[in-house]
């Protein structure tokens, strides 16, 4: 694909060329953007000729990109409001929606000295994490059940938020079954549950893009009608948090009705939707009452 001694803007039309004739949505960002990784140079703007160790890592990439592995696996890391979290196969990749729903979180717990806030499935810890960049006396425990997501849930716990003046660890990790879990979880224990649960249909594990089908199953599927997680935090999370203590939720853009029914059958307040930057209903915040 790439031979050493081109030039980066050669070498990231080369990819480019490979990267398209794969599918690649993105081809030609994807390309300079993987000619970067390896050179630590843009390609638009660097006459630094490849050498054998970068073109060889380049090809690699490039491959890999061409299986249509997810551009944040290759990297290694991916950015979440300003701080960069470890990320790679075996836990979903941050998603730029997801941090609507840690604005809404953090919203909810002004006003809240020291809030204790619980992450259920916490992933990479993007979004417990994003709450605590966002408010940063928040104690954070972040319940995630995968030990592959745990390696890099840790990593993050420990270093995310390095440099912005916070104790670490950043996040108690837990390691559970949200199913479970909430058993030995004393009354009143948090002031807000965030959670980005798996939440696709059995139909539509059946239709994932090529780069969503490298990501774990583990973190899409949620059973029959995509409802298991939400029929389970409904059901069995309100005691946990302190009267008048909140939920916060992201959902999938078609789930606003049926999750809001799910909250209303058992016994949520204030319950309202919130949309992500496409406009699309993404996040249901609510309240024990109290
Ligand atoms: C949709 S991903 C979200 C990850 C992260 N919160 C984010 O926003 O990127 C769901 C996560 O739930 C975890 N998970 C799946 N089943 C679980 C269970 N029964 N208990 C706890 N975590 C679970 C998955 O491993 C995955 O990391």
């Amino acid at each position: 694909m790439t031979a050493p001694g081109m030039l980066p803007r050669q070498a990231a039309a080369a990819v480019a060329q490979a990267l398209k004739a794969a599918g690649c949505p993105d081809a030609v960002y994807d390309a300079r953007f993987l000619v970067q990784l390896v050179t630590g140079q843009d390609p638009r703007l660097s006459d630094a000729p490849l050498t054998g160790v970068q073109t060889a890592r380049l090809n690699e990439l490039a491959a890999r990109r061409a299986a249509r592995e997810p551009l944040q696996y290759l990297c290694g890391c991916w950015p979440f409001f300003d701080f960069e979290l470890v990320v790679g196969p075996g836990v979903l990749c941050p998603r730029a929606d997801t941090e609507i729903v840690a604005e809404a979180a953090a919203a909810l717990l002004q006003g809240t000295t020291d809030p204790r806030v619980l992450d259920l499935c916490a992933g990479t810890g993007c979004l417990g994490l994003g709450v605590k960049r966002l408010c940063p006396s928040v104690q954070l425990t972040a319940l995630e059940k995968s030990p592959d997501a745990l390696v890099y849930l840790r990593q993050n716990a420990a270093h995310a938020l390095d440099g912005r003046g916070l104790a670490a660890p950043y996040a108690q990790v837990v390691q559970g079954d949200l199913f479970e879990f909430y058993k030995e979880l004393p009354e009143s224990s948090f002031d807000l549950i965030v959670s980005n649960p798996p939440y696709l249909t059995a139909q539509e594990m059946t239709q994932l893009q090529p780069e969503v089908a490298h990501e774990p199953a583990m973190a899409l599927a949620a059973g029959p009608d995509g409802l298991d997680f939400y029929r389970a935090i409904a059901a069995h999370y309100q005691q946990a948090l302190r009267p008048g203590g909140a939920l916060v939720l992201e959902i999938g853009w078609q789930q606003r009705e049926v999750v809001t029914t799910l909250l209303q059958q058992n016994g949520w307040t204030r319950i309202e939707c919130r949309q992500d930057y496409a406009g699309l209903d993404r996040c249901i915040t609510a309240r024990r009452p109290g």
